[in-house]
């Protein structure tokens, strides 16, 4: 549905009044009402650097998720302001693992005589406090777009990864990009005495796998693969890693938004593309590009619940309260973790 003209002006009124003290970043998978107010959009990678590369925006208003926000807070200097429109848009994933369970985690792993040699590497999806324990374990954080090269760092700092809180991009990225095989790997569930895993399994495995996956990217499945294939010959599948190892397996591509976005400026015209990630940006995708035939991969709509929690009235909401001068919904991270947090943030940012 197009937006409210009111609203919409209003926005822009705000924007306008704000002027540089504002900055406003915008995740792919929001809504367009939104997006159309982004002064930058990316991936959560991308994102995070164009946070930190604003010190002169005195509001950062963040249209993603929490762990976004969060992220944006550390990458920013104490002076500068970060507000989430909504303070329910959260991640199920990222709350799959939390400060307590991770911490009894490392417990278990100490215990099997295998923490000195296992670093830890965090999907960015992930709170704050997850980050500072990977900062405080020598671990560091990785992104959808470089993952691979995470993984490459932390073997050579350790034997072991303790990778969390997505199984699949963990998975994904250690067999497909770095060439282990699935038996390499074991899955961890906090929810188990000991995680339900052996201290000789853990002294075996080469990844250890936190239990924790994307409900959205999860409800794709090999028949959704399979089906679009058939419907539609010489079809493309190209989907994100954060679906589960069989999905990949069957794609043709996967990668992150931006680099699914990328591939779809690159496709010649007449191509077909069957696309695994959340509907709000195939659906612009689609629209940006009607020489191409892109559909969503699963019959059934997907969209992030949380993501849309942004929507035009939070936003108009922040930024007037903003142009007011009253912050609202500011996401803080306390010192200490924002400084281990930062470590293991800022070990990312030097990746090769
Ligand atoms: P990227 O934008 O890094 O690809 O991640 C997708 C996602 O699920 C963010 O929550
Ligand atoms: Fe979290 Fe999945 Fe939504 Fe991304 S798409 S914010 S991983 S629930």
């Amino acid at each position: 549905a197009p937006s409210d003209p009111d609203l919409v002006e209003r926005a822009r009124a705000a924007k306008a009044k704000l002027g540089e003290k504002v900055f406003v970043l915008g995740h792919h998978y929001q809504r367009d009402e939104v997006i159309q107010f982004a002064d930058v959009t990316g991936d959560s990678f991308k994102l995070a650097r164009d946070a930190a590369a604003r010190p002169e925006a005195e509001y950062i208003v963040f249209c993603g998720v929490h762990f976004m926000a969060e992220s944006a807070d550390i990458l920013t200097s104490d002076a500068q302001q970060v507000v989430l429109p909504d303070l329910a848009a959260g991640c199920s994933m990222a709350d799959m693992a939390t400060a307590e369970q991770v911490a009894e985690c490392w417990d278990v792993l100490t215990e099997a005589g295998v923490a000195d040699v296992t670093v830890p590497v965090s999907y960015m999806n992930s709170s704050a406090d997850i980050k500072a324990f990977t900062g405080r374990h020598g671990g560091t954080i990785c992104t959808s777009s470089n993952a691979e090269r995470a993984l490459e760092w932390a073997f050579q700092q350790g034997e072991k990864v303790l990778f969390l809180p997505d199984q699949h991009l963990g998975r994904n990225t250690a067999v497909r990009e770095m060439g282990f095989s699935p038996e390499d790997c074991i899955v961890y569930n906090p929810h188990k005495p000991n995680g339900g895993v052996t201290a000789e399994q853990l002294r075996d495995a080469k990844m250890i796998l936190w239990r924790g996956h994307c409900s959205v990217h999860g409800r794709f499945s090999l028949e959704s693969v399979e089906d679009v294939r058939a419907r539609i010959p010489g079809v493309n599948v190209l989907v994100h890693p954060e679906c589960k190892h069989e999905v990949v397996s069957a794609a043709d591509h996967v990668g992150s938004t931006e680099y699914i976005i990328k591939a779809l400026e690159a496709a010649p015209a007449g191509s077909s593309w069957a696309i695994g990630t959340e509907l709000n940006l195939v659906r612009r995708l689609a629209k940006a590009h009607p020489d191409k035939q892109i559909v969503f991969l699963d019959k059934t709509v997907c969209f992030c619940s949380t993501m849309n929690r942004i929507d035009l009235p939070h936003l108009v909401w922040a930024l007037e309260s903003l142009a007011d001068g009253k912050v609202v919904n500011r996401i803080q991270v306390d010192r200490e973790t924002e400084h281990f947090a930062k470590l293991a943030l800022e070990r990312m940012l030097a990746l090769p």
